[in-house]
């Protein structure tokens, strides 16, 4: 269950290689970063940066917030450095609810979440992992009621309502987030 919802996701978008210019892969890029907590694709030509998050550190990862921004910033370099023509990032994530993970992001980004169709991300990590804790063990304030909502439920509807917290998508400048994150 922990290999799944860690390392699955990363195995999924690395089968999606798209080129990015002529002789230059996304794969080239991945392959640098996809070890890491934070790592991303280049979308939309490299236009757009999609941020990813992987938690390779267990408990009290979103504690250590210090190196957790020093880590997103240097991604986000790096990503433009990759891409020049980058201008928006894009993040997709139940994580988004989180205090210490909208910590990372300026209130500007953070007020452009969309929330998904549960439909849509049933076999995702970034609708799912709200129930893990950082050490890989059940989180049962979201657990116990996912489960209770699942017993009482009649319809499929009633079945996707039953998650505590939706997955967010949000699209954003990629200055208004780097901006946040080189003030400290
Ligand atoms: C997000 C995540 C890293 C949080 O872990 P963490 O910061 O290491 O948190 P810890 O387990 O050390 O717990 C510290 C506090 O965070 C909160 N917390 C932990 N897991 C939580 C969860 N799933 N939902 C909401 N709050 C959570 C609790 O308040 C907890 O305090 P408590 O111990 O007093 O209850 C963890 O949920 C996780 O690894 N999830 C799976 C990976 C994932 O979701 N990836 C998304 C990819 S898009």
């Amino acid at each position: 269950m922990f290999f799944l919802l860690h390392v699955g996701p990363c195995v999924g978008s690395l089968a999606r290689v798209t080129p990015l210019t002529p002789g230059r892969e996304y794969v080239d890029l991945m392959a640098r970063w996809v070890e890491r907590i934070f790592w991303y694709e280049l979308e939309e030509h490299g236009r757009q940066v999609r941020i990813h998050f992987s938690n390779r550190e267990g408990s009290g990862i979103l504690s250590r917030m210090p190196r957790r921004r020093a880590e997103l910033a240097a991604m986000l370099r790096d990503a433009q450095s990759a891409a020049p023509q980058a201008e928006r990032v894009r993040g997709g994530s139940w994580l988004y609810h989180l205090p210490g993970y909208r910590a990372l992001f300026p209130p500007s980004f953070l007020a452009r979440a969309v929330p998904a169709d549960p439909q849509d991300e049933v076999n995702r990590v970034a609708l799912w992992g709200q129930f893990l804790r950082g050490d890989g063990t059940l989180y049962r304030p979201h657990a116990d009621p996912f489960i209770d909502a699942i017993r009482r439920a009649n319809s499929l509807e009633q079945l996707f309502r039953a998650f505590p917290l939706t997955k967010l998508n949000i699209v954003g400048p990629l200055n208004e987030v780097t901006d946040w994150l080189s003030r400290g």
